[in-house]
């Protein structure tokens, strides 16, 4: 059975975990400091081959990359595998995993050739999801040099022409590595917007920019498939970071995703309300929590992706990603946002769409794809018995592969701060927590109501522990789904730690940006799933310790007894938190990199 392949050897964890189990003791400590993001391990062979082998849809297109990790007891299945296991949906997801990692290029279609897919461009921030979305596993956030696959760290270094190509550019403005990026590859993968706007100028080919919207990094003028004749200049980064006209975002994970876009609002409003009661009635002074959610405009309901909340889908987003990221114009963003002179965009509009059977020369398949549906299910049918999940994939436009890919992602695992990896075979392991994490989750707080001693229990609280200092009023471990065709995604609970609400934060994360409700300080509190192994912190990226990360929802409060309205709705929890002894902030940071 495919699926099987996926699945980490529970045994052999289970074994390991008796042995390592060691219970840490703080005891000394007098400062405390971020253990750090647990490894990913070596990319498994066992598991990196991808069932199927070969998309469908990318015939030549290279084997998925795939560093996926163990599941954890609580039925998580962990990092990079995929939530259902009946066969057609597991197949279809491996076929949209596949085309995650698939690389653009410019075009036109004939120079595909079945591994990359046409419409990079003509201005670009990466030219894949896979690029963005890596560590610790395909559909993850920003790589660094410790993420399998990355030895350069930031990809999008090499997603500017090469010194050759430059070399033989004449043109003016240039097209290098922007100044936005980090030049050592230490950085993270980030996407910039001007917050003031870019009024253009054509004399440079130099597109415009919307206020508040994202400035693409590259162009390309340079490439050598880019189309002659084209003219399109790099965006004056130099001169918008010295006007503080910038700002960055980094990439979110979407490990989960079907939860998030899969729970009612009902649901969702509901536990905001729960967490504004809790924030005024458990805490002496009350918390002042308030929250509130950003909403579609096309009909006005909970919109839930992205740092601002601004998002209402995942399709909506996997064809936002595609043009705004990669310039690929799709079924839900047709047009090209940057032009040029007006001679760089050499394909068909829109670049990515569902194709008609049969497919013998559709308008955007390889010109020398001959193939129709029957042959494909036959070439592709006898392998692991996913013939219609590759007959679908190849039908369906790029934008639907990523948006099921995404909502079949499994949600990250939760395992001990330092499980480590298999000293033998290097994979990544999956231990239970140790005493130190649990006590620091039970000072993080739970909205669960069958954890003992969580907000909502009325059973007694574990002797001893901790009390909380309401982490959990924004990051919510407590919500769940509605109804779902896919039974995974049924009317179950999940444990997210974000309520998907946007709130008031303090004026120094603020960006200047305002994306539907959500104004320039606000943000949707970030989702925690997944954290023990993320690299970079906030939306901009600016911490790589998660201790800053918490002090930097409130910097100015130190140690001062009052929350103004500019150190926003976390201010109360972050001054609790400053004041928690050395040893209980450590078992905090251990409980969230067990995240
Ligand atoms: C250049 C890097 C980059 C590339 C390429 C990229 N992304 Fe992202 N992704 C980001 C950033 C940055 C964000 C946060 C955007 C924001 O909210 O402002 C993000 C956020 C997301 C989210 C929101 C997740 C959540 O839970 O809120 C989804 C979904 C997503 N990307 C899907 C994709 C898909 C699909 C592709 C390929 C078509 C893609 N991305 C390509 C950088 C990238
Ligand atoms: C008032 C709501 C609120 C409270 C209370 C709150 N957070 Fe947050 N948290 C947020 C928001 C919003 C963000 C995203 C901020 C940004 O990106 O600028 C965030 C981000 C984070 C991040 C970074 C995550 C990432 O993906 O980059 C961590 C870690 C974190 N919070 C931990 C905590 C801990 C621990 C506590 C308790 C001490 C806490 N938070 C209390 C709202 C809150």
């Amino acid at each position: 059975m495919l699926s099987n392949k996926k699945i980490f050897p529970q045994g052999l964890l289970i074994v390991a975990a008796v042995v390592l189990c060691v219970s840490v003791v703080n005891a000394q400590i007098t400062v405390s400091v971020d253990p750090g993001p647990r490894p990913v391990g070596k990319d498994n062979p066992a598991l990196a081959t991808c069932p199927g082998l070969v998309s469908a849809k990318f015939p030549l297109a290279p084997q998925c990359i795939n560093t996926v990790q163990p599941p954890d007891t609580h039925g998580n299945g962990g990092a990079g595998q995929v939530i259902s296991f009946q066969s057609n949906l597991t197949g279809l997801w491996f076929e949209g995993l596949a085309v995650f990692e698939v690389p653009a290029v410019v075009g036109p279609v004939a120079q595909t050739g079945g591994s990359t897919f046409p419409g990079l461009g003509p201005s670009f921030n990466a030219i894949s999801c896979f690029q963005c979305h890596s560590q610790p596993a395909a559909g993850g956030s920003s790589p660094n040099k410790k993420t399998p696959g990355f030895p350069n760290g930031n990809p999008q270094l090499g997603d500017a022409p090469t010194m050759a190509q430059l070399a033989a550019l004449t043109t003016s403005p240039g097209n290098g590595i922007p100044p936005i990026l980090d030049p050592t590859g230490n950085g993270p993968v980030r996407e910039v917007r001007f917050p003031k706007g870019f009024a253009g100028n054509s004399g440079l080919n130099q597109g415009a920019v919307t206020a508040g919207a994202v400035a693409n990094l590259f162009v390309i003028q340079g490439r050598t498939d880019a189309p002659a004749g084209c003219a399109i200049g790099q965006e004056p980064f130099q001169a918008q970071l010295l006007a503080g006209n910038a700002i960055f975002r980094i990439p979110i994970p979407t490990f989960g995703e079907g939860f998030v876009e899969n729970t009612d609002d009902t649901t969702l409003s509901n536990n905001l309300k729960l967490e504004q009661n809790l924030s005024g009635s458990f805490f002496t002074p009350p918390l002042g929590i308030k929250g509130g959610f950003n909403h579609s405009g096309n009909d006005q309901t909970i919109s839930r992706f992205g740092w601002k909340a601004q998002n209402k889908s995942l399709l909506i987003f996997a064809g936002e990603a595609s043009n705004v990221e990669m310039g690929v114009t799709n079924e839900n963003f047709p047009n090209e946002r940057t032009h040029g002179n007006g001679q760089c965009s050499p394909n068909f509009e829109p670049e990515d769409q569902v194709v008609v059977p049969p497919l013998n020369n559709p308008p955007n398949a390889p010109l020398n794809d001959t193939r129709t549906v029957p042959d494909i299910f036959n070439a592709f049918g006898g392998l692991n018995g996913v013939g219609n999940s590759a007959v679908s994939s190849d039908i369906s436009s790029n934008i639907q592969n990523f948006a099921v890919f995404m909502r079949l992602n499994a949600s990250p695992s939760q395992c001990n701060f330092n499980s480590g990896v298999d000293a033998t075979t290097g994979f990544a392991k999956c231990e239970p927590l140790g005493s130190s994490p649990i006590r620091g989750g039970q000072i993080f707080g739970s909205l669960d109501s069958t954890v003992p001693g969580s907000l909502t229990s009325t059973a007694i609280a574990p002797a001893g522990a901790p009390p909380t200092i309401g982490c959990v009023l924004c990051h919510s471990d407590a919500l769940r789904t509605t109804t779902s065709m896919t039974p995974e995604l049924n009317n179950v609970p999940f444990r997210p730690f974000s309520d998907f609400a946007i709130h008031i934060m303090d004026s120094s994360l603020s960006d200047g940006v305002t994306q539907g409700e959500a104004g320039p300080t606000q943000f949707r509190s970030a989702p925690l799933w997944g954290l023990g192994q993320r690299l970079f912190f906030m939306h901009d990226g600016r911490t790589s310790d998660v201790k800053t990360a918490i002090i930097d929802h409130a910097p100015t409060v130190g140690t001062a007894t009052t929350c103004t309205a500019a150190m926003g709705e976390a201010c109360e929890v972050i001054k609790r938190f400053n004041n928690l002894s050395a040893s209980d902030q450590q078992d905090l940071l251990r409980f969230l990199r067990s995240l």
